[in-house]
């Protein structure tokens, strides 16, 4: 088993990471695989609404002068996703939020595989922020995996984000819930239990 996180900061090893970090060290501790995947300091552009990736059916962006195909290809091989994201204006960095609008419209992989966000922040915004990432597993039939806390940390520098005591306890315990959640997912299927039937989707642009 295998959880991608992804690290939304334009910082490949701050405060996000420290983060993510502590969540990876707790499935690791687990026996699950983990890999931390940086977004880049690159620009990274947001969806134009083009619909190529349906047209194709490639799972694909049109779009490969960035890291979302790099994501995509790899999210293939995940079992569950923990998306990292400092608070910019109490919200998503704006590379997380290009990143995710693309990487959820063009990719099909992660229907039914467990989601966490994970937010990091000097002083506020976080739950805002927390509730935006959430809202991409949301519409993706995708079980959402909780902590004891609201999934924040606090600090500028990943030294502040250490002394975040509960913070980084939120982190600890988000991995151990992530890890329950996917052995009991494995449990299940080796049981018979199959994913739930879908219906065609219906939908309406409230037209009528
Ligand atoms: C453009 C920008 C906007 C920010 N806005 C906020 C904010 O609204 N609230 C807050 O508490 N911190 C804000 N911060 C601080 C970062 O969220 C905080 O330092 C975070 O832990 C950095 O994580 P990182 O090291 O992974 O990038 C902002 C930082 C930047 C660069």
């Amino acid at each position: 088993m295998k959880v991608l996180l992804i690290n939304g900061s334009p910082r490949v090893d701050g405060c996000t990471y420290t983060a993510l970090r502590e969540v990876a060290n707790e499935l690791e501790k687990e026996n699950i695989e983990t890999e931390i995947f940086h977004v880049g300091n690159k620009p990274i552009r947001g969806c134009i609404g083009c619909g190529a990736c349906y047209k194709t059916g490639s799972g694909k962006c049109i779009f490969n002068d960035d890291t979302v195909n790099i994501g995509l290809e790899k999210a293939k091989e995940a079992d569950a996703f923990v998306f990292g994201s400092p608070v910019h204006y109490a919200s998503a960095s704006g590379l997380i939020t290009s990143f995710l609008d693309r990487f959820f419209y063009a990719g099909d992989g992660f229907q039914y595989k467990p989601g966490a966000a994970v937010v990091s922040c000097r002083r506020s915004g976080s739950t805002a922020t927390f509730e935006q990432l959430n809202k991409y597993f949301t519409i993706s039939n995708m079980p959402v995996v909780s902590s004891q806390y609201w999934n924040a940390v606090h600090g500028n520098t990943p030294e502040e984000v250490k002394q975040d005591l509960e913070g980084m306890q939120t982190m600890r315990t988000l991995g151990k819930n992530m890890a329950w959640l996917l052995k009991s997912i494995k449990a299940g299927k080796e049981a018979g239990i199959s994913l739930p039937e879908k219906e065609e989707r219906v939908g309406t642009n409230f037209i009528r």
